[in-house]
C-alpha cells in the first residue's frame, strides 16, 4: 500500500455565496480535503479569496483545508492564514527561492503542513532541496495547469514530474492539481500522485459522490498495481 489517497474538491468551483453549505456538502459527498486556492492578482491574474473567508469557514466546519497559495508574498500570509484555521500551506517555490526554509519553518510553528507547488514551466529538480531539507515539506503540489483558473485542460506531460518524484520519494505526498476528472485520473494515479484536487470535473457531475469515489478507487487500484 501506498501513501493514502486524499481526494480534495477546489472550492474554486463551488458557489462562494454559500461556502460553508458546498463545503459540507464535498464532506457528505465523501471529499477527505477542502482544497481553498488563494490568489492575490498578482502571482496570477485572478482574485480569489484570503484569510478572513477561512476564518468564516472554519467557523462552520472542522474539514482539513488543503490552501494553495498562488501569491507573490506567501511569507505575509503564514501569520493570518494561521490564526484564521487553514491546515495545509502551500506555496510556490518560484516565489520563494531566497526564503523557503523560513517560511517552511514558520508554516511548521503555526501548526500547518507545509507544502510547495511548482507550475507547468518549472523543472522537477527545482523542489527537490525542500524535501531532502532538515525541516522538509512535506508534501508537493505539481500543476497540470497554469495557475489561476478552473476547468483548463490537463497537461498529460507534467505526469514526468509526478513519476520522477515518485520513484524518488515513496512516501511523499504528490498533489495533482488541474484538469482532473474521470478521464485524466488513471494517468495521474499510475503516475504515483496520490493527493487529487478537482474543481469542474465534481462540481460540475450530476453526482459529485460519484466522482470522488472513482477517483480514490484509481488511486488505490493504481497503487495496488504498483
Ligand atoms: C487553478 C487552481 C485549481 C483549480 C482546479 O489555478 O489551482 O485548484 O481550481 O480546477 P479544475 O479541477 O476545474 O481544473
Ligand atoms: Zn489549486
Amino acid at each position: 500500500m501506498g501513501v493514502a489517497a486524499k481526494i480534495a474538491p477546489s472550492m474554486l468551483s463551488s458557489d462562494f455565496a454559500n461556502l460553508a453549505s458546498e463545503a459540507q456538502r464535498m464532506l457528505d459527498f465523501g471529499a477527505d480535503w477542502l482544497h481553498m486556492d488563494i490568489m492575490d492578482g498578482h502571482f496570477v491574474p485572478n482574485l480569489t479569496i484570503g484569510a478572513p473567508v477561512i476564518e468564516s469557514l472554519r467557523k462552520h466546519s472542522k474539514a482539513y483545508l488543503d490552501c494553495h497559495l498562488m501569491v507573490t508574498n506567501p511569507l505575509d500570509y503564514v501569520e493570518p492564514l494561521g490564526k484564521a484555521g487553514a491546515s495545509g500551506f502551500t506555496f510556490h517555490v518560484e516565489v520563494s527561492k531566497e526564503n523557503w526554509q523560513e517560511l517552511v519553518q514558520r508554516i511548521k510553528s503555526k501548526g500547518m503542513k507545509p507544502g510547495v507547488a511548482l507550475k507547468p514551466g518549472t523543472p522537477i529538480e527545482e523542489v527537490y532541496p525542500l524535501i531532502e531539507a532538515e525541516n522538509p515539506v512535506e508534501m508537493v503540489l505539481v500543476m497540470t495547469v497554469e495557475p489561476g483558473f478552473g476547468g483548463q485542460k490537463f497537461m498529460l506531460e507534467m505526469m514526468d514530474k509526478v513519476r520522477t518524484l515518485r520513484k524518488k520519494y515513496p512516501a511523499l505526498d504528490i498533489e495533482v492539481d488541474g484538469g482532473l476528472g474521470p478521464s485524466t485520473i488513471e494517468a495521474a494515479a499510475s503516475a504515483g500522485a496520490n493527493c487529487i484536487v478537482a474543481g469542474s470535473s465534481v462540481f460540475g457531475a450530476a453526482e459529485p459522490a460519484h466522482v470522488i469515489s472513482l477517483l480514490r478507487n484509481s488511486v488505490e487500484e493504481a497503487q495496488r498495481n504498483s
